[in-house]
């Protein structure tokens, strides 16, 4: 790469860290790189410093979000992470079974699989009924995988950490290799594009339990804090965050309580 590409990338990264809390380090550069790639192609944009520029000036909105989805990492897939599932399945959902509103934010949701993966465990566990007074909420960055996900539509490879038996109560054929997730599922469920970097968040009620796995280790330690601090702005007195067991949150100054392997509480229930 020559030194005006070299710099160029290096704007592009400087703007995803402030905008998106995206943090590329110096070993990923080429990776960073390879994925602006596409987005040069789609807008023929020829230099990445063209792009840079057009960023940082009159960049559409357009442009701002395909930057956004091709940097950020979007694999996901049902029923990631079982321990901590079932440590919100026999700990946490009992007891939201029990209000009159099952109130979840899937942050960070991708194409949706951890949100209906909430909602096939709650069906499973307190039937279809259950769904009616449930709002699950799932948010990214990335316009196209919010469509994705508010879609429902999955090939069948997507499908491989789903129980047989579950795939059969809760998928309906859609032709080419597709499933649709039910529609009782679909209508529990909510997608919209939302930036965790932009606090305070926009909730008028609170959240029981918000999941926020598989994100907080690309952004930066201060975006960490603040992202944290945020969601337990949004959650009740008492309620829960689920961060994936991977990303350890415990030596991070927030108000959160460790209670296990990337489960964590409110204070104050
Ligand atoms: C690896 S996926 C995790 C999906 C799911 N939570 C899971 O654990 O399987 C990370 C997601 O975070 C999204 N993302 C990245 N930066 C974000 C930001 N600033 N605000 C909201 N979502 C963001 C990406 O678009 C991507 O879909």
């Amino acid at each position: 790469m020559s030194e005006v590409e070299i710099q160029g990338c290096e704007m592009i990264r400087g703007w995803l860290s402030q905008r998106c809390g995206i943090h590329y380090p110096e070993h990923k550069m080429e990776l960073l790189r390879q994925r602006l790639s596409r987005v040069q192609r789609a807008f023929t944009v020829p230099t990445l410093h063209d792009l840079a520029r057009r960023l940082s000036s009159d960049a559409s909105h357009e442009l701002q979000l395909a930057v956004m989805h091709a940097a950020s990492t979007n694999h996901t897939y049902f029923f990631r992470e079982p321990e901590v599932l079932q440590h919100f399945r026999s700990a946490i959902l009992p007891g939201l079974a029990q209000r009159d509103e099952i109130r979840i934010w899937s942050a960070a949701c991708s194409s949706g699989e951890e949100a209906y993966t909430l909602a096939i465990m709650i069906a499973e566990d307190y039937g279809l009924g259950a769904l009616k007074r449930t709002a699950i909420l799932g948010t990214d960055i990335s316009a196209p995988v919010v469509d994705q996900a508010e879609a429902g539509l999955f090939s069948e490879h997507r499908l491989a950490h789903v129980p047989a038996d579950l795939q059969r109560k809760y998928f309906e054929p859609a032709g080419l290799a597709q499933y649709r997730i039910r529609a009782e599922l679909r209508a529990c469920c909510t997608f919209r594009q939302m930036n965790l970097k932009t606090t305070p968040y926009p909730f008028r009620k609170a959240f029981q339990t918000v999941f926020c796995r598989n994100i907080l280790y690309y952004f930066e330690q201060a975006d960490q804090i603040a992202t944290l601090n945020a969601i337990h702005d949004v959650t009740e007195p008492g309620g829960w965050l689920v961060t994936s067991v991977t990303e350890n949150i415990r030596d991070l100054p927030s108000r959160w309580q460790p209670v296990d392997n990337g489960i964590h509480r409110k204070g104050g229930h």
